[in-house]
């Protein structure tokens, strides 16, 4: 925990033309082999204890966000739920298609139960995948209590839903 967000991204890889040409993949497996613990509690301390007792349920983005919420919903002891890729989940309550850095892409969740959420994933880029989830979130009965990411890249986004910003451990401006 004593880690600062700069010793942190350190342990991220910077990979030229992956998946695609063109794309600069900042890659976090490093970062969770060297120093888990000290990235699930940069991603806590984000939110003061105060904060905390505001937020009873975590969202995790399939796949990465699932990594980073459930480590936070057990440290918080929260409910955790997943906003899943097509033809993964269940009882599906609402889905959303939404535009990615490569790709598009739909969202699926189940029904939520009216609590405050703070949704979790491992990169904001454009920022389409957490801007379809605040959507989706809502439509299937949560109050989003705040939106947190490890890495920001902010020259691709200006993340803002409804008033709410994103919260990063790391920002990368180009
Ligand atoms: C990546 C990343 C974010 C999203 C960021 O997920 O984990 O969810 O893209 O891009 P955006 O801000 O432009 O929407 P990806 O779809 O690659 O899935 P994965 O976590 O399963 O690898
Ligand atoms: N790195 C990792 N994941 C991503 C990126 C990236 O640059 N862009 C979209 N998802």
């Amino acid at each position: 925990a004593s880690n600062s967000s700069s010793q942190l991204a350190q342990f991220i890889d910077e990979v030229p033309n992956f998946p695609k040409p063109g794309i600069l993949f900042r890659d976090i497996s490093p970062l969770l082999r060297n120093h888990f613990n000290a990235t699930i509690d940069a991603l806590s301390a984000l939110y003061t204890d105060e904060d905390w007792k505001n937020i009873d349920t975590l969202a995790g983005i399939e796949s990465r966000g699932f990594i980073f919420a459930a480590a936070l919903a057990y440290k918080h002891q929260k409910g955790f739920v997943k906003v899943r890729k097509p033809g993964k989940l269940p009882n599906v309550h609402a889905s959303i298609e939404y535009g990615l850095e490569y790709g598009k892409d739909s969202l699926h969740m189940q029904k939520g139960d009216g609590s405050r959420i703070l949704i979790l994933d491992d990169l904001i880029a454009t920022g389409g995948s957490l801007q379809a989830t605040c959507k989706l979130c809502e439509e299937v009965g949560y109050n989003i209590a705040g939106l947190a990411c490890v890495i920001d890249l902010t020259h691709l986004n200006n993340f803002n839903y409804n008033g709410h910003g994103v919260r990063s451990i790391i920002q990368y401006s180009d």
